[in-house]
Parts: structure tokens; C-alpha cells; sequence
């Protein structure tokens, strides 16, 4: 049975820059308050007219040139978002013609676990030979849905786009994944109008109820609750244990979530990625955008042992445990 290799990474950041300054200018907050909370001192937000499939497209191309693929071997393309940009057609149907390809193409929405999900979906799919080349994506436009008159949440979310192409390999790539839900915490974090349980009326649109909800303290202890444990287990599939990783490249939601989570897993800050200062929580992207940090620095080295960890709304969490085989 082939395994599935992360053969190249790439993401894509906007130009725009929304600091904790600008945010004392629109809603009571501080600069300290939001550093010794969060870790956040900026975020990225997209151009106007820029959609989550243009931040997509503009990632996966650069995976693509980075794995050196033509467009027409990709098999499969998998976009992990939670701000598509419309209803239908699916953000990934959008992306591929930007992208040239003319591979099958869908969304899959875990929010802030989608890009953990997809890489489930794309290793299944490499591992029973159904597909040789797949390129999964995590994009969100997270300020689409962002009330920017709710300092509970504004501060937090930032908008860019991360990718990876997997191929089939002789080597081990991804050893192993394990992912969660729970629906019964759905409403912990949630957006309660626009869908079909409540289509966007007069009403719920001027009450915000099409923007982001959530609860901040359950999610913060769901979180460093949920992710320890899948982390564990996912490194126990694979015979692992966390002496064995890394890089720890955990979803980058709050400073004080990735600490908890690293100390209680026993992984020193060294081995542990961190970009949220510069970024803030950009969803489904930032588990790629992470990673891609991590090998632009130079850190990255064939053999090293990676957890992928993401959680987030569903409630969902996940993790992967992938052993990096590039050389450069
Ligand atoms: C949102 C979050 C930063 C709030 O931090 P916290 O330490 O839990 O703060 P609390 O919600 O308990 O609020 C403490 C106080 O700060 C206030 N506060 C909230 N946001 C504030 C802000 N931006 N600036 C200043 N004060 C703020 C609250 O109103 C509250 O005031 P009160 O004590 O007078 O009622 C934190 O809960 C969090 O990050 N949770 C996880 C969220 C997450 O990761 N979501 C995405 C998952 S994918």
C-alpha cells in the first residue's frame, strides 16, 4: 500500500494589516489586554474583492510550482473552509479554474479541524490507490463574518490561506490521523443566521445573527480539554509517543490554548510552531500556514515527526501525524 507524502507547502497572506491599535479605535479594548489574552498583535484582512477561492488559488499555486506538478496530474483538490465564497458552487469548483486544474473539486467544512479532516480524506484516498496527486487547501475570509463591534471575538480572527500537495510514496508521509466531534457543543461557536435553519432576513441580519458567536471560555476548555488526548492517540497509532515529536503545529487560536496544550503534552516551546502574534486565528488555514513558516525558516528536516492538531467549531478536533520527507 502506497503512503501518503506531504511533497510541498505553501500559504498566502494579504497585505492589509489590522493591529490591535486599530481595534482600540473600534471597539473598548486594549493592545495589552489582547497580547496577555491572546498572544495577537496583528492580522491579516483580505482586499476588498478578494474571496476565500482567490486567497485559495493563490496558496495551492504556489504548492503546485513548489511540488513541482503540472495541474493536469493533480487527482483531486480538497478545500477546507468555513467561509466559502458563496453557497454554491463550492469554493473549491472556484479555485480549481483559478488554479488551472481540472481535477474533482470540493469543500469540506470542519472549521478550524478542516484542513486535519482533509488530510484524512486525502491520505484514505492515496492509500487505497484511488488517487496519486491531491492538493488540499485551507482558506478562510474570516473577517467576512467577524462583528467588528464585538471585542470578544474581533480580536481574535485574521483571514489567509495555507496549502499542501500529497503524493503517493515509497516513504511514510502521513503514519497516522485521528479526528473528533462532538455536535452537542455546537452552539459554543456557531454563526445563527444565513443558513437554512434561519435564511437572512431584515431582522436577524440587522440583530448580527449572520456574524460569528461564540462562547470564548467553554471553547478555551474544550480546547486544551480535547487536544492532548487526540494528540495521544494519534501518536499511539502510530507507535509514537510525544518524545518522538518534532514539531508540534497545533491550530493557532490563542497563545495561552498552544501553551497549555504543549505543557500538558510535555513538548517543550522549542519544538512547539507558533505565528499567531503576526496572524491571529485564521481557521482552517492556519495549521498550513504554520507549517509553511516552518519550512520557509529553514527548520524543517527530511525525517522530522510532525502533530498537525487542530479544533474548532463542530465542535470538531483532530490530529495528524505526518513525517516530513522533502529534503530541502
Ligand atoms: C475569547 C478569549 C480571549 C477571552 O479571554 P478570557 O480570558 O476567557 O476572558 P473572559 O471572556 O473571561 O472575559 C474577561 C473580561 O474581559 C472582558 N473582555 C472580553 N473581550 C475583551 C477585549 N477584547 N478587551 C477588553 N476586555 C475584554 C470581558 O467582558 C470580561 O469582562 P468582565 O469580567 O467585566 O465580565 C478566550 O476565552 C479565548 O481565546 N477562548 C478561545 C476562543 C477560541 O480559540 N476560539 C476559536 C476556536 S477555533
Amino acid at each position: 500500500m502506497p503512503s501518503a507524502a506531504l511533497i510541498s507547502v505553501a500559504s498566502w497572506l494579504p497585505e492589509a494589516r489590522l493591529t490591535n491599535a486599530d481595534l482600540e479605535q473600534l471597539v473598548d479594548t486594549s493592545d495589552e489586554w489582547i497580547r496577555s489574552r491572546t498572544g495577537i498583535a496583528e492580522r491579516r484582512i483580505a482586499a476588498p474583492g478578494d474571496a476565500t477561492s482567490d486567497l485559495a488559488a493563490r496558496a495551492g499555486a504556489i504548492a503546485l510550482d513548489r511540488a513541482g506538478v503540472q495541474p493536469a496530474d493533480v487527482d483531486l483538490l480538497i478545500v477546507a473552509t468555513s467561509t466559502p465564497d458563496m453557497v454554491f458552487p463550492s469554493t473549491a469548483c472556484l479555485a480549481q479554474a483559478k488554479m488551472g486544474l481540472t481535477c474533482p473539486a470540493y469543500d469540506l467544512n470542519a472549521a478550524c479541524t478542516g484542513f486535519i479532516y482533509a488530510i484524512e480524506m486525502a491520505t484514505a484516498m492515496i492509500e487505497s490507490g484511488r488517487a496519486r496527486t491531491i492538493m488540499v487547501i485551507g482558506a478562510d475570509v474570516l473577517s467576512s463574518i467577524v462583528d467588528y463591534t464585538d471585542r470578544s471575538t474581533c480580536i481574535l480572527f485574521g483571514d489567509g490561506a495555507g496549502a499542501v500537495v500529497l503524493q503517493a510514496s515509497e516513504e511514510p508521509g502521513v503514519l497516522s490521523v485521528h479526528l473528533g466531534a462532538d455536535g452537542t457543543g455546537a452552539d459554543l461557536l456557531y454563526v445563527p443566521a444565513g443558513g437554512s435553519a434561519a435564511p437572512v432576513t431584515p431582522e436577524n441580519l440587522a440583530a448580527g445573527d449572520t456574524y460569528l458567536k461564540m462562547n470564548g471560555n467553554e471553547v478555551f476548555k474544550f480546547a486544551v480539554r480535547a487536544i492532548p488526548g487526540v494528540t495521544k492517540q494519534a501518536l499511539a497509532d502510530s507507535g509514537l509517543t510525544t518524545d518522538d515529536v518534532d514539531w508540534l503545529v497545533p491550530h493557532q487560536a490563542n497563545q495561552r490554548i498552544t501553551d497549555t496544550v504543549a505543557q500538558r503534552l510535555g513538548i517543550a516551546h522549542e519544538r512547539v510552531v507558533c505565528r499567531i502574534e503576526d496572524i491571529g486565528n485564521t481557521s482552517a488555514a492556519s495549521i498550513p500556514i504554520a507549517l509553511d513558516s516552518l519550512y520557509r525558516d529553514g527548520r524543517l528536516r527530511a525525517g522530522n515527526i510532525l502533530a498537525l492538531v487542530g479544533f474548532g467549531a463542530g465542535l470538531t478536533y483532530g490530529a495528524a501525524i505526518v513525517r516530513w520527507t522533502r529534503e530541502d
